[in-house]
């Protein structure tokens, strides 16, 4: 009898599915919707790699929600990048294990990465505007069922987040946020990103990247450099090294600066 095995987790921002079809002999690997074919040593090492990526993000958000349940950090998790409802799925898990009922948002244009607006967009690793299709916000509700987290858990925006957060205003829900995890892998992405939550940013608050050391050999992580912006036009907002989600991903903790000088 073949042996079929799914395993679906972002590797460095992208999603990759290790299927171990027919025999342990015959591998493959799906990253970005492409298909890889490796030796069974070569793709066990991504099975590894995959693996290690979902331990961290168990135990960072586990941490991360006990954080701000024993800290009385209220607010919801705010995520920009979710399509394969991964990332939620660990959110979710952590945030029931440590006895928390928070509710989750999921931004994304459930369509793949928009084109690239900017150099540092451009990563070996993906590939921006390459229109693949993610099958629409039904297949990340489909993922979510498949998780066993409740539709009344979350809400779904669909869209590019240049169309979706700036309407949102200085105020619009989500606007009390405990956690938010920018897993959207591109520096212009971040930017819009950080737009949105600038009016929305407390004391207390955690915030995430997936892809916070996805660098690449002339450029810095996407990501970092928008983040690295944001930080030096806010003074007033000291961002502190909190804890790693995995190999690629960190988080910091958002202060207010003047109690630290
Ligand atoms: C690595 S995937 C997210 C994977 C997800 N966190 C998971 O665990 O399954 C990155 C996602 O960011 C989304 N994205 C990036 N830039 C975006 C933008 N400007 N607007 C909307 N979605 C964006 C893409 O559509 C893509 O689904």
């Amino acid at each position: 009898m073949g042996m079929r095995r799914l395993v679906a987790h972002p590797v460095e921002g992208r999603m990759a599915c290790l299927v171990v079809a027919e025999s342990d002999l015959v591998r493959s690997t799906e990253i970005g919707g492409e298909r890889k074919v490796g030796t069974s040593v070569e793709m066990n090492a991504i099975a590894r790699a995959v693996q290690r990526q979902i331990d961290g993000c168990a135990t960072f958000f586990y941490d991360a929600w006990v954080n701000q349940y024993v800290n009385s950090i209220t607010g919801d998790y705010v995520e920009f990048g979710s399509w394969g409802g991964n990332t939620m799925n660990q959110a979710y898990i952590a945030m029931k294990n440590a006895g928390i009922d928070r509710h989750m948002w999921a931004f994304d244009s459930f369509e793949g990465l928009p084109p690239a607006a900017d150099d540092r967009d451009y990563h070996p690793g993906w590939n921006p505007g390459a229109g693949k299709g993610q099958g629409g916000v039904d297949k990340f509700y489909e993922a979510c069922d498949k998780h066993n987290i409740p539709r009344e858990a979350y809400t779904a925006v669909e869209g590019y987040f240049d169309t979706t957060l700036p309407p949102l205003g200085l105020d619009g829900a989500p606007n009390d946020i405990a956690i938010v995890y920018i897993d959207c892998n591109m520096y212009s992405s971040t930017v819009t990103v950080f737009e949105f939550l600038s009016p929305r940013l407390k004391h207390g608050m955690i915030i995430a990247f997936d892809d916070y050391f996805c660098w690449s050999p002339t450029t810095v992580s996407g990501e970092r450099s928008a983040f690295h912006e944001f930080s030096k036009a806010h003074p007033q907002w000291h961002f502190e090294r909190y804890k790693d989600v995995h190999r690629a991903g960190v988080s910091f903790v958002v202060e207010h600066a003047d109690q630290l000088s």
